[in-house]
């Protein structure tokens, strides 16, 4: 038996019919096209498939679709500004802090709800807030340096 819900995605709302078990990741991928939030190890350990739910980071591959009902949910593809990049993807690319990019969907939301929450964040901060996104190829650090960077710009 379906149930009904009803999600707002990148300021869009949609009413939708899911499964009792359906997955939040499974359902904004399949049913809204947002694919941005990728499919990494489906248990919470990797954070590629992080969203801002409520402008609160969550692992959607651990969320059941009907739990987001009547919630608003960003996703990468919400963060350009009509096309535009913000200034930390700018940033993240003059720092090629990605290499295949896998991981950049979860570190991006997650370095903005930091510097949303702490604009003059420690490097410590910026090390402890994405602790939980994963990434294999570039070693953290220039990730690291541009969401400084980042902040340095907030700042001024
Ligand atoms: S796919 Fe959700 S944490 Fe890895
Ligand atoms: S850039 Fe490849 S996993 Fe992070």
């Amino acid at each position: 038996m379906k149930l009904p819900i009803n999600v707002t995605v990148n300021g869009e709302t949609w009413p939708l019919d899911v499964e009792p078990n359906e997955i939040l990741l499974d359902v904004l991928r399949n049913r809204v096209g947002a694919k941005g939030a990728k499919i990494g190890c489906e248990r919470g350990d990797c954070g590629t498939c992080t969203i801002l739910l409520d402008g609160r980071s969550v692992r959607s591959c651990l969320m059941l679709a009907v739990e987001a009902d009547g919630h608003e949910i960003t996703t990468i593809e919400g963060i350009p500004d009509n096309g535009v990049l913000s200034a930390l993807q700018d940033l993240f690319i003059s720092h090629n802090s990605f290499q295949c990019g896998f991981c950049a969907p979860g570190i991006v939301l997650g370095a903005h709800e930091l510097l949303r929450d702490n604009p003059n964040p420690s490097r410590y901060d910026v090390q402890h807030a994405l602790a939980g996104n994963l990434c294999r190829c570039t070693g953290y650090e220039p990730i690291i340096d541009a969401v400084l960077e980042a902040a340095g710009e907030d700042r001024s």
